[in-house]
């Protein structure tokens, strides 16, 4: 079998060599893809045959000595930019007048940072591929493309019937560890480092020598389908048969059908997007239906139907002093870098969050380099990334711990899927601390009194320990009475806000237990669809997972988290001292204050993004619409308003300025006392669930 792999091999190989150098076919397309499709086959059968130079694994080639320049069969253009939601609202609202009798969709994806790239099938073989260029004619890379694992040079069968040329766009990326690995062996050489993924992508496709290119890992995500002859329909379908001719689509993708949809989009990605192993710079909103596409048309560069929303972010350089830790209620162990105080964006900035172990490791920080720290708009600092030009050569490897940074400092552990550490000892204080933090927090118990500070003491000194030890507070007035700080007035305050916290909802005592997965949306949805916690605890996983909105995981944390016996007897503890376990009637009203109430925004809001307010709304009860009606209650204008004042005015309807937008919210959550702007800022902000945003600014 041997002997009939290197035929294959060598004769691949001089095919290749005839097709992408000297621009000939020797053989059929259909011979070409046999003889590859059996070398294939045979190299999977038998891996012990193995060979990096193989014509399945790379193309050994030639060097060249310069790029042909050749013409795009379809014009390769440039999106619109923008950094205001506004422009996005705006965008959405031109396409919907464009088509006012149909229902458009939205396909919102990822904006990857790297270089686009144009790939020419023919046959199903990788036929050309070219650079962008002018857009008009770009330069032709086939050779060093050719060495990129992701991009096959032979598609899939499928069972779509395709023209015999088509054409696929997309983008050529280098992963963060790539990146870090090229720069740790440039410092090793004492060569010059790189100064982004992006650039040496960049750069590594314009190498003469392709077999050079094979040494640093580029990849690929599919974006565009283009062909001519074949009608094509939508954007995820397109994304499908892409996938299915055997192509990367990043799975990120998704239809929308309103701008609250895009809105919610746009917010969560802003936090998530430094955890992806790659770089975005932002999403790209595009019309799903191609023949809605083809009617709105370009212009000039850019096409109408599509834009790309970019996240802006002011960045700085300053010193990684060390990697701590901090411990989350869950057990969950996240590393935060201590920095050296930088300005930000009008801040201070000493602490920003490291995510996990895999987020470290990807970008390889090490104590004491040289960081880049990014804040956008939102609340929390980030790392974006290492100055390598400033590494010292001797600075180690950072290994993550494998002990809880508590006083027991019991060993790790790690769950299947998941990136995070976690401690498990069911006596670790950091976590008691968190727990019980959570638990009096204003969303949860709202225990005045008792924050950080006092329940940091209080479980030192063993007054604290669970949390149903809270409400045994009172036996110990005395003790209390010895800490500074804590005369009569305040000991009452604290007794009497414990007194009062068992008036909370179930909602908020199902939430303030704090079930991994279990936030308040979620803790809503459980006490209206359950009603009481006996029925809850005696669900099995299916029944579970049959409830709207709640998925395996939530379902399988909530099965988990009553097994423990612990846990059941916290539950019977606290009944005793009379928390509410039951659903009320008037828990439905509470959150309802702005029910009915229909909002709309126009220009920009100066104290917070349009998705937080958006939230606000919602967790009141009101609903945020797109586009202006006769019926619409309140039309909450910013700075630089657009057309919809104008017709708000002429038909007479009520406008609040973003001041007085701020007071109907406070106004509507001291009604029902629900969280404060800061929180929901935070609850949108939180880079996983357990990490506190708020102890990053001092
Ligand atoms: S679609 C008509 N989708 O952004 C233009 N582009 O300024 C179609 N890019 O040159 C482009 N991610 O290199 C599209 N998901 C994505 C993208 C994406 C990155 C790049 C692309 C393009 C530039 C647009």
């Amino acid at each position: 079998m041997k002997e009939r792999i290197e035929e294959l091999r060598n004769l691949i190989s001089e095919y290749d060599r005839e097709y992408y150098i000297n621009h000939r076919s020797v053989v059929s397309d259909f011979e070409y893809d046999h003889l590859y499709k059996e070398l294939q086959k045979l190299e999977t059968e038998f891996p012990e045959f193995y060979n990096a130079n193989s014509p399945t694994q790379r193309v050994a080639t030639d060097k060249i000595t310069e790029f042909r320049n050749v013409p795009h069969d379809f014009p390769m253009l440039s999106l619109p930019n923008t950094y205001t939601l506004e422009e996005v609202d705006a965008f959405v609202d031109r396409c919907q007048k464009t088509f006012p009798d149909q229902q458009i969709k939205f396909f919102v994806e990822l904006k990857f940072d790297g270089i686009s790239l144009s790939l020419r099938y023919k046959n199903k073989r990788l036929n050309m591929s070219l650079t962008r260029g002018d857009g008009v004619s770009g330069d032709d890379i086939t050779l060093n493309v050719l060495q990129i694992k992701d991009i096959p040079k032979i598609l899939n069968n499928i069972e779509e019937d395709l023209p015999d040329e088509i054409e696929i766009r997309g983008e050529v990326i280098m992963f963060k560890h790539s990146f870090a690995e090229i720069n740790k062996r440039q410092i090793a050489l004492g060569q010059k480092t790189y100064a982004n993924p992006r650039n040496l992508a960049s750069g590594t496709l314009k190498l003469l020598d392709s077999n050079e290119v094979s040494q640093r890992p580029l990849n690929f995500f599919a974006y565009s389908l283009l062909m001519n002859g074949k009608k094509l329909f939508s954007l995820a379908k397109n994304a499908k048969i892409i996938e299915d001719l055997g192509l990367p689509v990043n799975s990120n993708h998704y239809l929308c059908s309103s701008i609250e949809e895009i809105y919610d989009i746009i917010a969560s990605w802003e936090e998530k997007r430094d955890e992806l192993p790659f770089f975005i710079d932002g999403l790209v909103i595009k019309v799903d239906s191609v023949s809605q596409q083809e009617e709105m048309g370009f212009v000039s560069r850019f096409p109408r139907w599509a834009i790309a929303y970019k996240y802006s972010a002011e960045q700085a350089e300053t010193k990684l002093l060390d990697i701590t830790y901090q411990v989350g209620r869950t057990g969950i162990v996240s590393p935060v870098a201590e920095l050296e105080p930088v300005e930000l964006s009008q801040t201070i900035v000493k602490r920003a969050t490291l995510h996990n172990e895999e987020f470290i490791r990807d970008n390889d920080f090490r104590v004491g380099d040289s960081v880049f720290v990014e804040k956008g708009g939102e609340i929390i600092p980030k790392l974006v990334g290492v100055n390598f030009e400033k590494r010292s050569p001797e600075s180690p490897e950072f290994v993550f711990t494998k002990l809880c940074p508590c006083e027991i400092k019991s060993e790790l552990v790690k769950y299947e899927d998941e990136a995070g550490w976690y401690c498990v000892h069911p006596l670790c204080p950091s976590q008691i601390r968190k727990k019980l933090e959570h638990f009096a927090s204003r969303n949860a118990m709202n225990i005045d009194n008792l924050g950080e500070r006092s329940i940091d003491e209080f479980v030192t000194r063993g007054l604290l320990s669970d949390l149903s030890s809270i409400f045994e507070l009172k036996q110990h007035r005395n003790a209390i009475a010895q800490i500074e700080g804590w005369g009569a007035k305040s000991i009452d305050n604290l007794l009497e806000g414990i007194e009062k916290s068992k008036e909370k909802p179930f909602t908020n005592v199902l939430f303030g237990l704090g079930i991994r997965y279990v936030g308040e949306t979620v803790a809503k949805q459980l006490v209206r669809e359950i009603g009481n916690i006996d029925k809850l605890m005696s669900l099995t996983l299916e029944e579970l997972v049959e409830l709207p909105q709640i998925g395996e995981k939530i379902a399988k944390s909530i099965i988990n988290y009553f097994s423990l016996e612990s846990n059941l007897e916290l539950i019977t503890k606290l009944k005793s001292f009379g928390l509410k376990f039951e659903f009320e009637q008037f828990e439905e009203n509470q959150s309802k204050v702005l029910f009915g109430k229909t909002f709309l925004f126009t220009g920009e809001l100066q104290s917070f993004a349009r998705p937080a307010a958006t939230k606000e709304v919602e967790s009141l009860g009101g609903k945020v619409i797109s586009s202006i009606s006769k019926k619409l209650s309140y039309l909450i204008v910013g700075a630089n308003p657009g057309s919809k004042l104008k017709k708000a005015q002429e038909w007479g309807l009520s406008i609040l300025y973003e001041e007085e937008f701020i007071k109907l919210l406070e106004e509507s959550r001291s009604g029902n006392e629900m969280d404060t702007n800061e929180d929901v800022i935070q609850n949108e902000n939180k880079a996983n669930e357990d990490f506190e945003p708020k102890s990053l600014f001092d």
